[in-house]
């Protein structure tokens, strides 16, 4: 299969994981007889750096002619770094959130699950952790408090911030089909979460919703408030299968449920929009701290590529490759310094790549 695919190595420790990822795509290219052509990107603060702005139209032309973007992580210090010196619309972030709405990138899958090789590391009780988890959140992207009017302004002398929760019953539809269409390949359980003893949008979310889960009757629903699933998520972890929320619950949620498996360096994202396009990245940041060290994890992102081939290419059997290469990996004791335990032999971001695309 011949592709296009774009990598964007952002800020930070981007630049490395995103090189062993890329190994990790070569050996399956190698392996299964592909033909993945690559075009680099700039995005965040690299971009910043090179182009004045966070987010350039060819960037913006690269991705959309790609069949996939394979992104490593943006941003940086925001104490220290000359970025944060910019005014909000002009940092990192901005480019990065631009990017999602550009391309209409609005369904958000954020796996988090308990490798049976780390449970030392998470930081549950045994008896909560029992069998293990997994879920998979799916979180709306491009609507809701991130692209919302906001303004900061005077009002009788205060000053006076506001920004806005919107959405319509379309937008909250489109990730509804998404959270169910994803339950069904899995356990076929949708935790709808929301605020609606409180907020109106979520009101609308929770109809929509019910009116979507009428076409999908194999599929059990459940609403839960957000607050609960906080706790929730803490106190018993394994009663969910699929997690639909907004965006910002969503970003608050997730960052929880990778917690909870205890390594934040091993969790996945892709987005999507209705085409097989997709934008896939670590759900971990861009760790400015440990940048150019060989020290980062490269697994979020090797995962990621995973993604990558299962949902834009199509190409299962080479998902299925890599993710069994990965846990063929761990169970022979190797680790990075993230998710080091006893016994274990540590080593740095690019042989973590290596040994992955070996085990292919
Ligand atoms: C994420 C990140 C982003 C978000 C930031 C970097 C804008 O936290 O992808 O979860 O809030 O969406
Ligand atoms: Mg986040």
């Amino acid at each position: 299969m011949k592709t296009n695919i774009v990598l964007i190595p952002g800020d930070g420790i981007g630049p490395e994981i995103v090189s062993a990822a890329k190994k990790v795509l070569d050996r399956v290219c190698q392996k299964f007889g592909h033909d993945f052509q690559y075009r680099e990107a700039l995005l965040g603060g690299a971009s910043i750096d090179a182009c004045g702005i966070p987010l350039t139209d060819e960037t913006i032309d690269a991705a959309k002619s790609a069949d996939a973007v394979l992104m490593g992580s943006i941003g940086g210090d925001t104490a220290t770094s000359p970025w944060y010196q910019l005014e909000p619309s002009k940092r990192p972030e901005a480019g990065l959130l631009r990017i999602r709405k550009e391309l209409n990138l609005f369904a958000n899958l954020r796996p988090a699950y308990l490798y049976s090789q780390l449970k030392d590391a998470c930081p549950l009780r045994a008896d909560i952790i029992g069998d293990g988890f997994d879920m998979l959140i799916m979180r709306e992207l491009t609507g809701g408090l991130y692209f919302g009017e906001r303004k900061t302004y005077e009002q009788d002398g205060l000053q006076t911030a506001i920004d806005t929760l919107s959405y319509n019953e379309n937008e909250i539809r489109r990730i509804a089909v998404k959270g169910f269409e994803i339950a069904r390949k899995r356990r076929k359980k949708v935790t709808s979460v929301d605020k609606a003893n409180v907020l109106d949008s979520s009101r609308l979310w929770r109809k929509v919703v019910e009116e979507v889960a009428a076409d999908y009757s194999d599929v059990e629903l459940e609403h839960m408030l957000v607050d609960n699933c906080a706790m929730q998520l803490v106190r018993d972890p394994k009663q969910f299968d699929v997690i639909l929320t907004e965006n910002m619950f969503g970003d608050i949620l997730s960052d929880e449920a990778s917690m909870v498996t205890g390594s934040i360096g091993m969790l996945s994202s892709a987005s999507l929009n209705e085409t097989k396009f997709g934008l896939y990245e670590p759900s971990h940041g861009s760790a400015p701290d440990i940048a150019g060290q060989d020290k980062a994890n490269p697994i979020a992102t090797i995962l990621s590529a995973a993604m990558l081939l299962r949902y834009s290419l199509d190409l299962d059997a080479e998902a299925n490759a890599v993710e069994q290469a990965v846990q063929k990996v761990l169970e022979n004791g190797w680790r990075t310094v993230d998710i080091m335990s006893d016994g274990c032999a540590c080593v740095g971001t690019q042989k973590m790549g290596e040994l992955i695309a070996e085990a292919i």
